[in-house]
């Protein structure tokens, strides 16, 4: 239904007003089905909710315990659930020992460097084992750390991050990984929230090309953290190329020292992983808020490494001869979950890609699939964008096949969907669209991919033991096939929830679980549902389609829109490659709508092309929606995750401050974009109007990435 300007709709403010059609299903290819790990249908009866919480016995069954657990979950404290309540285990010992007696020889990980030239690294289990052991050593013995006590790296895509995070979990050391593209400033907050005196960084690493110096921000961290009261007292710095300094900055006497020297003492040395309660948590994970202080979200050994290994093997599908490839970083938390910490404990073998995407070109992930014979791929829209971008025709040159593919982080545009279904799986690969989220610890929303059909843009029903509802803002349920949005929300815990906001309990209860509350004295979990934050509608068929974060909305006229529909109906535009929508004051409407995009190469910006931008949004989603100014620019500000800074454009569209955009992977873009924009409407006679505290308030917190 599309929208006419002026039609009365009464709108709540819960609901967020949904234009998508639906889509088509898409079969799982037949030999995918004949080979899956979750092929018999009698799986979803196991985990449907009279089977719930026992149903995760079955994950829990994955791992090797050392005292079983005897309460499968403990509702007692609610919302701090506990999961597998007496059970002892090691995460390390899981992920690295117990594969050693019949794969000690197979590949744990394959390390591909960014220059080309340089060889591809492959980390057998046995290596894996002496290397944990070693530098678990060395944090013990040299470092003096024990159970408990936190630790902070700051480390690119190399092996020596896994290394260290197993190192950690064989002594119950609580690993708190920042992602590398993360300022030095931005790392000693994170070192002073977690309280860590140990920060573990690299000297330098590839990007596009260049030899970055990395070592320069462990000395901002360092004063950052301590201006807010945390001395480093260690700062081991691993190099890039063994005995070579790649980084301009002096060691510090007494405080900096490079592991490739202290190393050599620890040879050989081994460390008994120490036997965790499940409880114990297992590591930070920190992800920003709109506003103020970090959140350390806190997850467990035992429930958390069940649910990744459980998820790992039905959703990832992944199996002993698989190459699995999961294109992210070791800095969010899908690396740490479906890098790391699943595959590993399957005993798989995982991939691990230095660079960018498009280094030296946008054919180079189709050659490391093709050269390692990857079977199973797994990236972000953002990536799939990218590269559909910049080397459409790609994927074709190159002899890889792929049985399956994960999209993940943010929804894809049924377009780009549908181009990475048939372009970059060659039509050969099932997909799976996981919605999940740093605090979730695994996947919340997918479709079980030998047994569900795939819907472009719908990440599917909540994932087996987890049961999602929509709600809308008085806590009534929206109805599945109504049409409407509202907030989703799981109704019961599940084993990889985190535990708790690091050292801000009251914090986690408030924006996890008060608003829908039933009520505060009930230790029974179904008065606890979830609140994730996103809007989403649930279709007749149970299939969620996530709208994205609440905050992220743009409120014309009442009418709430989600800024990804907006985007959706400009991917259809034959010239665009990407598309950000943001809100911009409006006297008369509250808000109107500005659309940012970028075009594939081949095509030159052209007013023939703003109306066709325009035109879009008014046939997919009504008049109402359409933007009042389509820029076309060269490139958007992005994170070096590759999620687009909204605050930053919509900054410029309201000429307001943009704020930090230290964190941005382009930095350089800002200025263009601005001078474009700004040019351009003071040209048409658009003013700078003085903006209220709250509009500039909304507008600094536009999109949820910091
Ligand atoms: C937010 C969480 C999931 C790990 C990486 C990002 C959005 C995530 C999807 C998806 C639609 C998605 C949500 C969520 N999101 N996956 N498949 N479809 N939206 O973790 O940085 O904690 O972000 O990413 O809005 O709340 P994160």
């Amino acid at each position: 239904m599309a929208l006419e300007e002026g039609t009365e709709v009464s709108v709540s403010e819960a609901q967020i007003a949904v234009h998508w059609r639906e889509e088509e299903y898409y079969a799982p290819p037949a030999k995918f089905i004949g080979q899956a790990n979750a092929s018999d249908p009698s799986i979803l009866a196991r985990f449907a909710e009279d089977n719930f919480p026992e149903c995760f016995k079955e994950y829990a069954d994955l791992l090797t315990w050392d005292t079983y657990w005897h309460t499968t979950l403990d509702t007692s404290d609610p919302p701090f659930w506990k999961w597998f309540v007496g059970g002892r285990l090691n995460a390390s010992y899981n992920c690295v020992d117990r594969h050693l007696a019949a794969n000690r020889n197979k590949a744990a990980l394959i390390w591909v460097p960014e220059p080309e030239e340089e060889e591809t690294r492959a980390v057998t289990y046995q290596e894996l084992h002496r290397r944990v052991n070693e530098f678990a050593a060395l944090l013990q013995d040299f470092c003096g750390l024990q159970t408990g006590d936190r630790v902070t790296f700051h480390l690119p895509m190399t092996p020596e991050l896994p290394i260290a995070m197993l190192a950690c979990a064989r002594l119950g050391i609580i690993h708190s990984q920042v992602f590398g593209g993360f300022s030095g400033t931005a790392c000693g907050g994170r070192i002073a929230d977690s309280g860590s005196r140990v920060l573990v960084t690299m000297d330098g690493y590839y990007r596009n090309g260049e030899l970055v110096d990395h070592k320069a921000k462990a000395d901002e961290a360092v004063s950052a953290a301590r201006e807010q009261g945390q001395e480093v007292d260690k700062v081991l710095v691993w190099r890039r190329h063994h005995g070579r300094y790649s980084s301009r900055t002096p060691m510090v006497e007494g405080r900096d020292f490079f592991v490739d020297e202290v190393l050599p003492r620890y040879r050989g040395r081994s460390v008994e992983p120490v036997s965790m309660p499940a409880e114990a948590p297992l590591f930070l994970m920190y992800t920003s808020g709109t506003t103020g202080r970090p959140k350390g979200c806190q997850h467990s050994t035992g429930g958390y490494l069940a649910y990744v290994a459980g998820t790992s093997r039905y959703y990832q599908d992944i199996h002993p001869e698989d190459t699995y490839w999961c294109f992210a970083d070791i800095g969010w938390i899908t690396g740490h979950s479906y890098i790391v910490y699943g595959p590993l404990a399957l005993g798989a073998t995982s991939v691990m890609y230095e660079g960018v995407p498009t280094y030296p070109d946008a054919g180079r992930p189709w050659r490391i699939a093709e050269d390692l014979g990857v079977t199973i791929f797994h990236t972000a829209p953002t990536t799939v964008r990218m590269l559909r971008k910049t080397g459409p025709d790609e994927p074709a040159k190159y002899g890889y096949h792929f049985k399956h593919m994960t999209t993940v982080g943010e929804p894809i545009e049924p377009e780009v969907w549908r181009w990475y279904h048939q372009t970059v799986g060659k039509g050969e690969a099932v997909i799976v669209d996981t919605w999940w989220q740093t605090e979730t610890g695994g996947f919340l929303g997918s479709t079980l991919p030998a047994l569900q059909p795939m819907k472009p843009g719908s990440c599917g029903p909540g994932v087996l033991g987890v049961y999602p509802t929509v709600l809308d803002e008085d806590g009534n349920v929206v109805e599945a096939g109504s049409g409407k949005a509202g907030n989703i929300c799981i109704r019961n815990p599940w084993p990889g929830i985190f535990q708790t906001i690091w050292g801000q309990p009251e914090r986690f209860v408030d924006t996890y679980y008060r608003k829908y509350c039933r009520d505060e004295k009930s230790t029974d979990w179904h008065d606890w549902p979830y609140f994730a934050g996103d809007g989403a509608v649930e279709a007749a068929d149970g299939y969620f389609r996530i709208l994205g974060r609440i905050d992220d909305v743009i409120n014309v006229a009442g009418h709430r829109l989600g800024t990804k529909e907006l985007e959706s109906a400009v991917l259809t535009v034959e010239e665009v490659a990407e598309a950000a929508a943001v809100p911009v004051m409006d006297e008369l409407r509250g808000r109107v709508v500005e659309m940012y995009v970028s075009l594939k190469p081949g095509y030159t910006a052209s007013t023939e092309i703003e109306q066709k931008v325009a035109g879009a949004i008014d046939s997919e989603i009504g008049k109402i929606a359409r933007p009042k100014n389509v820029w076309i620019v060269a490139d958007m500000p992005k994170t070096r995750s590759g999620k687009i800074m909204r605050r930053v454009i919509a900054g410029i569209s309201n000429f307001a401050d943009v704020g930090d955009v230290s964190t941005l992977a382009n930095p350089e873009i800002v200025e263009d974009i601005r001078h474009h924009v700004h040019s351009r409407k003071v040209e048409s006679g658009e003013l700078p109007r003085e903006l209220t505290a709250e509009e500039l308030a909304e507008i600094k917190a536009f999109g949820r990435t910091d």
